[in-house]
């Protein structure tokens, strides 16, 4: 298995590869115009730290899987989660300027073009990995139900479902406990969850490696928001890379304003206990999903 980095940096390559920069004023027939693939790009290529694919790619090869066949399902979840930012971005939505250390999509290119970035990538990714897919007919299955995992996660039961929720309660001026747990696990854990079912699909794993993998994504995911929450509270804008301060100001419901700070660092404490016991089956295959978790809760950026 590799490092974070390792992963990471195959990731970041395909991803050039994938979705190359275009020269300005530069569009043919059939090809995508310069301004939606630069914006798409300019986003992408951003330095995301690419832990959703990475995981992806280091569940495959702890479960025996061969990390170049599943990387453009790793790729497809980053322009997801990519897609994602933008749309969180939005004027319409959280109302941030400033997003991996960059000016946000929005405020380069225009609230229109940003949209269309968000739904470039969404599509795009989906074209990719059915690309992968059919490049491998007699791996149809795995990869299609794969494909299913990714879309599920990232659909109106998981992300999207939990961004609406969230900005329900932020319109409404509060939730309870229940509602927080629906919109943390909708927007945040079902991005790291399904993408570690996607990777258990792919490499043909049994029912019970599925759960472990399953639960250990929910639980980092959980610890991942609430880290974030604290992080807006606590963190530096720098190490961020966003404007921080903006859930206070805005209304938000979080793990901080729901459970305070001492209740959010309990919060933190109980999931990164429950993503470690979830892994146990694994012994000591799952050094890299330990580490990972243990590095997330001291997280700065
Ligand atoms: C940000 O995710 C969105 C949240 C769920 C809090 P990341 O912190 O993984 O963002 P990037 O990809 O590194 O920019
Ligand atoms: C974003 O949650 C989750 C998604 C984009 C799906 P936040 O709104 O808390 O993320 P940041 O703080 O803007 O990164
Ligand atoms: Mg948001
Ligand atoms: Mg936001
Ligand atoms: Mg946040």
């Amino acid at each position: 298995m590799k490092t974070l980095h390792e992963y990471a940096d195959m990731v970041e390559a395909r991803l050039d590869a994938l979705l190359p920069e275009m020269a300005d004023g530069a569009y043919e027939m059939g090809g995508m115009p310069w301004l939606l693939a630069n914006s798409m790009h300019y986003s992408l290529m951003a330095g995301g730290k690419r832990l959703r694919p990475a995981m992806l790619l280091a569940a495959v090869e702890m479960l025996g899987g061969d990390a170049g066949e599943a990387l453009d399902f790793a790729c497809a979840v980053e322009m997801i989660h990519t897609y994602s930012l933008i749309h969180d971005d939005l004027p319409g939505m959280d109302d941030d300027t400033l997003r991996r250390g960059r000016p946000t999509n929005h405020v380069v290119f225009g609230v229109g073009p940003a949209i269309l970035a968000g739904d470039g990538l969404l599509n795009f990714a989906f074209e990719t990995m059915l690309r992968a897919a059919s490049a491998h007919p007699q791996r149809a299955a795995a990869n299609l139900a794969a494909i299913c995992e990714i879309a599920h996660g990232s659909g109106v039961t998981g992300m999207i479902a939990g961004q609406a929720m969230d900005l329900h309660c932020e319109r409404a001026d509060g939730g309870d406990a229940g509602a927080l747990d629906y919109i943390q696990r909708g927007k945040t854990a079902c991005m790291f969850a399904y993408p570690l079912r996607a990777a258990a699909r792919l490499a043909d794993a049994d029912a019970a490696q599925l759960t472990a993998l399953s639960d250990y994504g929910m639980a980092f995911g959980l610890l991942f928001q609430a880290t974030d929450d604290l992080l807006d509270v606590t963190g530096s804008a720098d190490a961020m890379g966003k404007t921080l301060g903006k859930d206070a100001a805005s209304g938000k419901l979080t793990c901080v304003s729901a459970l305070g700070i001492d209740g959010t660092r309990a919060r933190i404490e109980r999931e990164h206990r429950a993503a470690v016991d979830a892994l146990s089956i694994f012994g000591a295959r799952a050094a890299f999903f330990v580490q990972l978790v243990d590095d997330m809760v001291e997280r700065t950026h």
